[in-house]
């Protein structure tokens, strides 16, 4: 069975469960028939762990907060890493605490595996942002990537993105719908945008199985996130002949996994600057 679709929840809403390892975690989305999931994980100031045992899943992760040392390599603010399966990565120590988003790959993914997957360590931060393409009909949202990995054999990219603030059509035009062969996931950094499912602040996270038609999307704050494509290295759009309204002031009505608990469908609202 697959991932199931997930649109969308925010992290907040979730509770920290304790690892024997003394680990927090919040599992986000996963297969309930296989190893694949995504996790925010808190280690503890003091924590420190040998590497990855080598039947272990790959692991991708983003660092959300504090810093971190793997594999003797300090990683701070939005460092990401990939870890192969096998690749006796992974030992990690930290003195002050971390917080980390991570993806755990599935057990029997061939492409995650260290021989086919490289390990992979970026300071995000330092990489310029890349705004050379985009797809026209997003143009309202200014967007610019930084991509962090391609999966081998199309299995898969990963990329932070980012628009502008006042990412909105000022000409009162209704926006295409899209879908896509591929999955989708995104976890929200910062800032936020309008989908019909409503608004998605900071700690907002979806995962979407390939064929769902979704938005338009609309950012009057901007935003950044970071965002994976399951199955496809590049992103093939098919929009929707039917323009729909932008949705902007949309009620929080998300598509939810059977079984998900009542408290993971709270609306966050936004914090004020004021
Ligand atoms: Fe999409």
């Amino acid at each position: 069975m697959a991932r199931p679709h997930i649109e969308f929840v925010y992290a907040q809403n979730l509770h920290w469960v304790i690892r024997p390892d003394g680990a927090e975690e919040k599992l986000l989305n996963w297969d309930p028939e296989g190893t694949e999931q995504t996790l925010i994980v808190r280690y503890p100031p003091g924590f420190s762990a040998g590497p990855n045992r080598v039947d272990a899943e790959a692991e991708e992760f983003l660092v959300l907060d504090g810093t971190i040392e793997i594999d003797g390599v300090m990683r701070g603010y939005h460092a990401y890493g990939f870890l192969p399966q096998g690749s006796g990565l992974g030992s990690r120590t930290t003195a002050t605490g971390a917080v980390l988003l991570v993806f755990r790959h599935g057990r029997d993914d061939r492409n995650a595996k260290a021989g086919t997957a490289d390990a992979i360590a970026i300071a995000t931060p330092e990489m310029p942002w890349d705004v050379s393409t985009y797809d026209p009909k997003l143009s309202h949202l200014r967007l610019a990537r930084k991509v962090l990995r391609l999966g081998p054999n199309d299995s898969g990219r990963t990329f932070l993105l980012t628009g502008m603030a006042h990412g909105v059509p000022t000409d009162g035009a209704k926006l295409a719908a899209e879908m896509h062969d591929h999955a989708e996931e995104m976890f929200m950094l910062q800032g936020a945008m309008w989908a019909p499912e409503g608004r998605m602040g900071p700690g907002a996270y979806f995962y979407r199985p390939p064929g769902i038609l979704h938005g338009p999307h609309v950012s009057e704050t901007g935003f950044l996130q970071i965002m994976r494509s399951p199955g496809a290295n590049a992103i093939v759009t098919k929009w929707s002949d039917t323009p729909s309204s932008l949705p902007i002031g949309a009620a929080y009505a998300p598509v939810l996994p059977e079984g998900t608990p009542a408290s993971w469908a709270r609306e966050v609202e936004p914090v004020p600057a004021w």
